[in-house]
């Protein structure tokens, strides 16, 4: 079995070529309960109730609401009367199974029963896989914005099973192409030429955008600064997804958002129009999108304000100063974002 490991509060591996039901046999003999969360459509899909029935320790099945809906405060009160009832105690785990949004509930509420107890990752989403599901960010979001409310918390265990992907449908695995684009752009220019090379190099893009992230959050888990690059394209895309109600998948509103910060690069003198161009070609090429409405700046910019990377007054943004090499854009002017936004306006 191939991993990569992670060095953070604790070390870790992401552990590949395992099958998700393995993985879950092995962790249920380490545990006296567990409590599996996975959203709704899986359980049913993966027959995860039949399977739970089957595993070494008591366990408790959580079905969540689809996609962002599971990571509301609601929700998260839900979760931890469920904790309670279960009587799961500090050496006891939580494993989330499914894409990024029940993984980042999956381990906040990990991080907060307790005061902190174990969890395993199990993603089921190509974004869960090179993103979400890696280097310990938990949360859920606020009527005030996505993720807001959160923490560190590393799984003791991730386990990428790639036939997931098998399933996941077309515009799913899309989006999270962006998050593996995205890993392209700002440190390894081998994922953009594997990408625009097709759907055929999969493992090797997952490993290869695993592999960045892990460089990454081992030496900055706690985003002190380094961990940032990360969040390029984000700034606005998580403007986007609030925007949109969450009804965009957050890839496809990261891929908005990258096409935006290569052109606030290119508007500052910091990239060629190419690599603009380059942007937008390789986010086409898996149907994400590249524009957004005209008009709707300001109420954008407004959500970008209380986005986390904004520092006192003044936003800041992940740029490039050319491929695989990021920077930060720091007091960036409104008029400059807006001349950007026009740019990607349609
Ligand atoms: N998704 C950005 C990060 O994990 O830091």
């Amino acid at each position: 079995m191939r991993s990569i490991s992670i060095s953070a509060e604790r070390e870790y591996s992401i552990n590949f070529d395992r099958k998700w039901r393995d993985a879950l046999v092995e962790i249920s003999k380490s545990y006296e309960k567990i409590l599996i969360v996975a959203p709704v459509e899986l359980v049913t899909l993966l027959k995860i109730d039949n399977i739970a029935k089957s595993l070494d320790s008591q366990v408790q099945l959580v079905s969540t609401p689809s996609g962002e809906a599971a990571k509301s405060p609601d929700f998260l009160l839900e979760m931890w009367e469920v904790c309670g009832e279960f009587g799961l105690t500090r050496s006891d785990c939580i494993v989330g199974i499914g894409g990024g949004a029940t993984t980042d509930l999956a381990g906040f509420v990990a991080a907060t029963w307790l005061r902190g107890i174990a969890w395993h990752a199990i993603p089921t989403s190509l974004a869960g896989m090179v993103d979400a599901a890696i280097g310990g960010k938990t949360g859920i979001n606020s009527e005030h914005g996505k993720n807001l409310i959160g923490s560190f918390h590393s799984p003791v265990s991730v386990t990428i099973d790639e036939s997931f992907l098998q399933s996941l449908p077309a515009r799913d695995f899309n989006a999270g192409m962006a998050e593996v684009i995205k890993a392209g752009f700002i440190a390894d220019t081998v994922i953009l030429d594997l990408a625009n090379d097709g759907k055929k190099n999969i493992s090797e893009l997952i490993w290869r955008s695993i592999d960045v992230k892990a460089k990454i959050v081992s030496s900055d888990f706690k985003e002190n600064r380094l961990r940032e690059i990360l969040n390029y394209g984000h700034t606005l895309g998580h403007a986007v997804e609030k925007l949109e109600g969450y009804k965009l998948r957050h890839g496809e509103a990261v891929s908005i958002g990258l096409v935006f910060a290569a052109e606030l690069s290119n508007q500052l003198g910091k990239i060629a129009s190419e690599i603009v161009v380059q942007h937008r070609e390789l986010l086409q090429k898996y149907e994400l999108p590249v524009s957004y409405k005209s008009g709707e700046f300001p109420k954008l910019l407004s959500l970008m304000s209380s986005d986390k990377k904004a520092r006192g007054a003044s936003l800041r943004f992940i740029g490039l100063e050319g491929v695989a090499k990021p920077i930060w854009l720091e007091n960036v002017t409104n008029d400059q974002l807006a001349s950007a936004y026009e740019r990607i306006s349609s």
